[in-house]
């Protein structure tokens, strides 16, 4: 019996650990984003306050501002926006990129990503791990749709000669970004320049040249 119970824990313990954004146990958990509770997550309001706007997001159909180095813009709409997402493991977001924008390598860490086309000509590709690091790359036109695997390194660029504009759909409620550039090169405090200057077989002066670009 007790082996049994103990077993049970421990399955339970797997199931729970493994689990990322899990299925709802109750119709919805709104966040209530005045608590000060720390959970996996965000705690639920209670559910006689909740009103149709907890679900409800105006304003995709505005391009975002893409004056800014990378020229893109990004408009999230997530748990932060429509506290009715929250344990839904879902995220949606409009990508506004103007001619030669970008959108530098990165992954995220909780998500798969799909990508559709609705204006322009939009290059992506995604990089699997290694050894192979093989490259699986296209350029999407308007109401083309790409799959980027979850944690997988991509990027995303206007290829085309006017504006591009991409709706993206992410199965995390928070799917996280890691900009590989930023991570290494702009970490705080950084990384050793003499131990990246060997890990990239740089000159460790190139190295914090870079550095000092983040
Ligand atoms: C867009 O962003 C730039 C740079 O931050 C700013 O100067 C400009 O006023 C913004 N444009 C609009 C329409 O908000």
């Amino acid at each position: 019996m007790a082996t049994t119970i103990l077993l049970l824990l421990i399955i339970n313990f797997l199931y729970i650990t493994l689990a990322y954004d899990p299925t709802p146990l109750q119709d919805f958990c709104v966040a209530d984003h005045t608590s000060t509770l720390t959970i996996n997550g965000l705690p639920c309001k209670d559910p006689s306050t909740v009103t149709s706007d907890d679900f409800f997001f105006r304003g995709l159909h505005l391009p975002g501002n893409t004056t800014n180095p990378l020229g893109v813009a990004l408009t999230p709409v997530n748990v932060n926006h429509v506290p009715g997402l929250n344990t839904l493991g879902l995220t949606i977001a409009r990508l506004d990129l103007a001619t030669n924008g970008f959108f530098p390598p990165h992954t995220h860490p909780r998500a798969t990503e799909v990508l559709t086309v609705l204006e322009g000509s939009l290059e992506v590709g995604f990089v699997t791990s290694g050894p192979a690091y093989a490259q699986f790359r296209k350029v999407l036109e308007k109401g083309d749709a790409f799959v980027i695997p979850i944690g997988l390194i991509h990027y995303q660029r206007n290829v085309g000669t006017g504006n591009a504009v991409v709706f993206a759909a992410l199965n995390s409620q928070n799917s996280g970004i890691i900009e590989v550039a930023s991570g290494v090169f702009g970490a705080e405090p950084s990384i050793d320049s003499e131990f990246l200057a060997r890990a990239f077989g740089l000159d460790r002066k190139i190295v914090e040249e870079i550095q000092d670009k983040f």
